[in-house]
C-alpha cells in the first residue's frame, strides 16, 4: 500500500494520551505497511491518511470504504488536511491540550493541532543561515542544536504538492522561484519547508490572532510574499525591527544588527493591547502631559514604535543558558502582552530553549511548545521547573520516551536523539565527540586529604543493545580525553554477568576524604533511567553543574550520600 502516514488524536483533545503519543512519535509522514495499518487501525486511533503519487494511479481509492468506515470519519486525503480546513473536524477549540512541550518535527504536531484554537504565534524558526548551531555548555562542553543547511528532498516533492492542493498561488510563487534560482537545495528548500508549515499555522489560529514570524535578512522578503499569501496582504500589521547590539562588526559593510518580526493577523479583528514606551523630552514645553525623570532626563510615554531596541543575551547575562540563538525575555514579554490576554493560548512551533514558553507562564498565559531536539525539550523543562517554580506534574511532555520500547524506537530511528536523551536523562552535560556521537559530562567536585577538587564523570551510549567489551575500551579513552574520572556506560538492554565481571575489574576510586568506594566504570540501562531516574542519575559527590552549563556552587545537591528514593 502506497500511503504516507500521519497520526492524528481521533477527537482533538487527547494528545496527552499514551497511546497517541506513541503513534505521533511513530508517525513522522512516513510509508506505512498493510499490516502496521491494520494495527493502527484496530487501536481504534484515528488516522491522517496521505497517499504517496496522488494522481498517478488514482490513489485515494485506494481507501477503500470500509477502511473509512473502520477508522471512523477521521481519514484525510492530503487535500482534505491542508485545503478543507473549514470542515476539519479536528476544531476543538475548548479542548485543546495545553500546557504541553512536544518533542519532534513541527509539522506533525502542528497538524494535530485543533482549528482556530490559538490566541498568539511566536515562531523563530531556522534563517537559512547555512551554519550549524552548537550549543555551548560551559568548558569544552558543547554539542549540535540545530542545522540550518537546506537540501531538496522526498518530503520537499510531498509538501510541495500538500501546497498546490491549498493554494496555486503559493504553489506558483515557490515554483517560479525554483526557476529563478535554477537549483532546489537552499532557499527554495527552505521556503517550502516553512510553507507548508506557515499553512498549518494558519488554520490554528483564531479569527483574532496574531503570528509574528522572527527571520533576518537573508530570507525576510521571501518570507513575507509567502506570508501575503497565506495570511493575505490585508492582514500584515507590522515589520518591526529588533536592534541589538553585539560583538563583532564587517568591515566591508554596516554591521548587521538586527532581526526583522513580520506580523499578521488571521482577519481585521486582530487583538492588540498597545504597549508604552518612553520617550525622552529635550526641551520642556507642552502641555497636559505627565512627566517623569529618571538619570537619564525628563520623559514621557508614548505607544511604542515599530524599532526595538533591546539586549541580546549577552555572555555574562543572567538569563544565558548556552542555546544558541536565545532570545531575550523582554522581547517575548512585549510580544505576549502586545497580542494576548491572560489566559489565553500561546503556541511556539519552533521553541528552542523555551523563551516563548517561560514567559507565556510567568504572565499567565497557556502555551505549547515544539521542538525537534531533546536539548530544547530538556532545556524548556528546566526553565519551567527551575524559573517558573512548575512541578513536573503540572505540565505534559509528549514524544520524549516513557517506556523501553519508545527508547528503542528512539534508538533506531535516530541515534544523535537518543544519545542526547539518554545523557540528560541522568542530568550530564551532552557533549559532541569528533565522531559526532553524543557523550554525558558531569562535573563534579569532591574532598581528597581534605582539598576541594574538581573532576568529571563521563556518559557513552553503547553501540548496541547491551554493553560490550569494545564500549568498555570507547569510554577508558574518552574519561582520558576529557580528563574524567569515573565512567558509565548507558545502554538499552541489562548488563549481563560477564560485562558486569568486566566494569567491577576495573576497579574503584575514594571518594569524600576516602569514606565512600565507587566503582570506577558503572552500567546505567535504559529501564533504570525511564523508570528509576532518581537512581540513574545518582552520584555520590557534590554536583556543580546543572544540565545546562550554568556552574553555581550555592546547588549542589546530593553531596556525598545517595538523594532520597
Ligand atoms: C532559532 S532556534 C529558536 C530559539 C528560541 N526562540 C529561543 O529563544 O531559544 C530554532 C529552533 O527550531 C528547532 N527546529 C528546527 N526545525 C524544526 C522542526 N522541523 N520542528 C520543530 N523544531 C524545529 C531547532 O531545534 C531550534 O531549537
Amino acid at each position: 500500500m502506497d500511503l504516507l502516514l500521519n497520526v492524528l488524536p481521533s477527537d482533538g483533545s487527547t494528545m496527552g494520551n499514551q497511546a497517541v503519543r506513541e503513534a505521533m512519535s511513530r508517525s513522522a509522514d512516513r510509508q506505512i505497511s498493510e499490516e502496521e495499518y491494520e494495527e493502527i487501525k484496530g487501536s481504534g486511533l484515528a488516522l491522517g491518511l496521505v497517499v504517496k503519487g496522488r494522481g498517478r494511479g488514482g490513489s485515494i481509492a485506494r481507501i477503500t470504504p470500509e477502511m473509512r468506515s473502520g477508522v471512523t470519519n477521521d481519514i484525510y486525503s492530503a487535500k482534505e488536511v491542508s485545503a478543507d480546513h473549514k470542515n476539519d473536524n479536528r476544531e476543538t477549540t475548548e479542548k485543546q491540550q495545553t500546557r504541553t512541550l512536544y518533542y519532534g518535527d513541527n509539522i506533525n504536531t502542528l497538524r494535530a493541532i485543533a482549528t482556530n484554537s490559538v490566541n498568539l504565534i511566536y515562531l523563530d524558526p531556522p534563517y537559512n543561515s547555512k551554519r550549524v548551531y552548537n550549543c555551548s555548555f560551559g568548558g569544552n562542553a558543547q554539542a549540535k542544536a540545530f542545522d540550518d543547511n537546506w537540501r531538496w528532498d522526498h518530503d520537499q516533492d510531498n509538501w510541495m504538492s500538500v501546497i498546490r492542493d491549498h493554494s496555486k498561488e503559493l504553489w506558483g510563487y515557490l515554483d517560479a522561484l525554483l526557476k529563478i534560482f535554477k537549483r532546489r537545495d537552499g532557499l527554495p528548500a527552505y521556503l517550502t519547508a516553512m510553507s507548508v508549515r506557515l499553512l498549518e499555522m494558519h488554520r490554528v489560529l483564531k479569527e483574532d490572532g496574531t503570528i509574528y514570524l522572527h527571520v533576518d535578512q537573508t530570507a525576510s522578503h521571501y518570507l513575507k510574499v509567502a506570508m501575503d499569501q497565506i495570511f493575505g496582504g490585508e492582514n500584515f500589521r507590522n515589520e518591526i525591527i529588533w536592534s541589538y547590539k553585539s560583538g563583532g562588526a564587517s568591515k566591508k559593510n554596516f554591521a548587521k544588527k538586527h532581526d526583522t518580526i513580520l506580523v499578521y493577523g488571521k482577519t481585521d479583528k486582530t487583538k492588540f493591547n498597545p504597549q508604552k514606551e518612553k520617550s525622552y523630552i529635550q526641551q520642556c514645553g507642552f502641555k497636559n502631559i505627565e512627566l517623569y525623570q529618571d538619570d537619564q532626563g525628563w520623559f514621557t510615554f508614548v505607544n511604542m514604535r515599530d524599532v526595538w531596541q533591546i539586549d541580546m543575551v549577552g555572555r555574562t547575562s543572567r538569563e544565558r543558558l548556552g542555546y544558541p540563538t536565545q532570545k531575550p525575555i523582554a522581547l517575548l514579554e512585549r510580544i505576549i502582552k502586545a497580542s494576548s490576554d491572560p489566559g489565553d493560548l500561546v503556541l511556539d512551533p519552533y521553541m528552542g530553549s523555551g523563551t516563548t514558553i517561560e514567559v507565556a507562564e510567568t504572565l499567565g498565559r497557556s502555551w505549547i511548545g515544539l521542538d525537534v531536539t531533546h536539548h530544547a525539550v530538556a532545556c524548556t523543562t528546566s526553565r519551567l521547573t527551575e524559573r517558573c517554580g512548575l512541578a513536573e506534574e503540572e505540565f505534559d511532555i509528549v514524544g520524549v520516551p516513557e517506556d523501553v520500547d519508545a527508547a528503542k524506537h528512539l534508538w533506531e530511528t535516530d541515534r544523535t536523539q537518543f544519545e542526547a536523551w539518554a545523557v540528560l536523562g541522568v542530568h550530564a552535560i551532552p557533549h559532541q565527540t569528533k565522531d559526532e556521537r553524543i557523550i554525558g559530562l558531569r562535573p563534579f567536585s569532591d574532598i581528597r586529604e581534605s582539598r576541594l577538587i574538581e573532576s568529571k564523570a563521563i556518559y557513552v551510549v553503547c553501540k548496541h543493545l547491551r554493553p560490550e567489551l569494545s564500549d568498555i575500551v570507547r569510554l577508558k579513552g574518552l574519561i582520558r580525553e576529557q580528563e574524567g574520572e569515573i565512567g558509565f556506560l548507558l545502554s538499552l538492554e541489562e548488563c549481563d554477568d560477564k560485562m558486569a565481571r568486566a566494569l567491577a575489574d576495573e576497579g574503584t576510586i575514594s571518594q569524600n576524604n576516602g569514606k565512600i568506594q565507587n566503582q570506577r566504570l558503572q552500567h546505567i540501562s535504559v529501564r533504570d533511567i525511564i523508570e528509576n531516574p532518581a537512581s540513574a542519575r545518582r552520584f555520590f559527590c557534590m554536583e556543580r553543574s546543572k544540565i545546562h552549563g550554568r556552574v553555581d556552587t550555592t546547588e549542589q545537591i546530593g553531596l556525598f550520600s545517595p538523594p532520597e528514593e
